[in-house]
């Protein structure tokens, strides 16, 4: 298993270039199941859970190529097997998405029941729930979710919790239902947002997405376009976070600036400068300590949990203490027993952690157990004193892309040790 080797002690400093979102290319991909024409994605960012989609598609017989500039072709004009094996759907649970297209289109579907993560538990009772209220008949058996329908129909589907991929899955097989289906207490996420933009695009009749209801008016068919995915809000946070936790300045480019307020109003708070270009957010701490914010997570347009770690990692060596509250994943401070090896001041509590930012923490060997806690102990070694050895780093290879080049880009020393297997 590769492994980062990051020296502690250099200001991030310089311009990045900010990638696709990989939670709106995923959707967008499953997406490309409903085209009876070929259809172009591009600005898909080059990431581990890019390539498995891409590889769940081309076995279920879609037809893809990549081009050089990462653009994916994709032709679903002939699918022959609508199945989601356990091999692919244990390692990324964004297969579910293939749910909702593959039933609505095809009117089968056989998908592994993705299990626990290192997060949380993951239920997928919204996504079976809403399918089978629009008339799908949905067993779950050995570990599998079968289901069938002749033609599914339009209803209202009132979501017990806010659930993205939830509201993106039932979104999809919405466009080819029979009538109007209206999602209530919908996702309000922005990818959820680029996912129905896309499906317009490809003739979906979708009104109200960014809005927690969401109108779907049943179309006969869908065929193929061109779309290129939004830029990815939270691997815009995490670079600005960088530059906040080691004094320094970063201009993230060709991002969008009105999707991160919940964040950047934090990054304020902690001290730094901010300032927003048309598409560009460029954040000067000026070589000053942050100070310690407290963070609560909730569904958008709140504070995301996906930037909960690497807030957890500023807050750790910030002046001050801060409280941080997890509200969507019940596991999700697995990386405060990293930090804590490397001597962060932190205190969980249930849902909570208790931070009190130090100044002298010590690099040491620690070990990434998602995606987002991987990022945040890549922040915290920027900080640390010392050569700190992040070992399991393929979860951060899922999210984002070329971490160790980009980071390099802006003064970080990163090196990859790869592994001999
Ligand atoms: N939930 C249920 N039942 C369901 C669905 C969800 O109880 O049927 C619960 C979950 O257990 C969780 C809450 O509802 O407690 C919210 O989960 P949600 O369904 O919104 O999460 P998701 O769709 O599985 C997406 C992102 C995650 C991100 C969350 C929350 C993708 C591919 N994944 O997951 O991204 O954390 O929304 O914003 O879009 C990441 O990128 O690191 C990541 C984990």
């Amino acid at each position: 298993m590769d492994k980062l080797r990051i020296e502690g002690g250099t200001p991030l400093n310089g311009d990045i270039w900010i990638s696709g979102a990989k939670n709106a290319a995923l959707p967008i991909i499953a997406s490309t199941l409903l085209a009876e024409t070929p259809m172009t994605i591009s600005n898909v960012p080059h990431l581990q859970d890019v390539t498995t989609s891409m590889e769940l598609l081309a076995q279920m017989g879609v037809k893809l190529t990549v081009d050089d500039k990462m653009n994916i072709h994709a032709d679903a004009s002939s699918v022959s097997c609508f199945n989601a094996p356990y091999e692919l759907v244990k390692t990324m649970r964004a297969s579910i998405l293939v749910l909702g297209p593959l039933l609505a289109r095809f009117g089968e579907a056989t998908v592994s029941l993705p299990g626990g993560c290192a997060i949380g538990s993951r239920p997928v009772n919204l996504h079976i729930n809403g399918l089978r209220k629009m008339g799908a008949e949905i067993n779950v058996e050995s570990g599998f979710i079968q289901a069938k329908a002749k033609k599914l129909k339009g209803t209202v589907l009132n979501l017990d919790l806010v659930t993205v991929t939830g509201t993106e899955n039932l979104m999809m097989a919405a466009t080819l239902a029979e009538g109007q289906t209206v999602i209530e207490n919908a996702a309000r996420e922005p990818e959820v947002v680029d996912l129905a933009e896309c499906l317009i695009k490809m003739g979906a009749k979708i009104s109200g997405a960014g809005t927690s209801q969401i109108i779907i008016e049943g179309v006969e068919n869908l065929s193929g376009c061109d779309y290129k995915v939004m830029p990815d809000r939270i691997e815009t946070g995490t670079f600005l976070v960088g530059a906040a936790m080691t004094g320094g300045k970063v201009k993230a480019k060709n991002t969008r600036t009105d999707l991160l307020d919940a964040v950047l109003i934090k990054l304020k708070e902690a001290g730094a400068k901010i300032t927003l270009g048309e598409d560009w957010i460029e954040l000067d701490m000026q070589g000053k300590r942050p100070i310690a914010v407290d963070i609560h997570t909730a569904p958008y347009p709140a504070f995301p949990t996906d930037m909960q770690a690497q807030f957890t990692a500023l807050n750790a060596v910030a002046d001050g203490v801060a409280i941080i509250t997890e509200t969507i994943f019940e596991n999700r401070f697995m990386h405060v027993n990293e930090m804590q090896r490397m001597g962060a001041n932190i205190k969980l509590e249930g849902n909570t952690a208790i931070v009190k930012g130090c100044q002298n923490l010590k690099a040491a060997p620690v070990m990434a157990t998602d995606l987002r806690a991987s990022a945040s102990l890549v922040l915290i070694a920027l900080v640390a004193e010392g050569s700190t050895l992040v070992d399991r780093i393929y979860h951060i290879d899922r999210g984002y892309e070329r971490i160790e080049e980009k980071m390099n880009q802006l003064g970080a020393k990163i090196t990859r040790e790869r592994s001999r297997r």
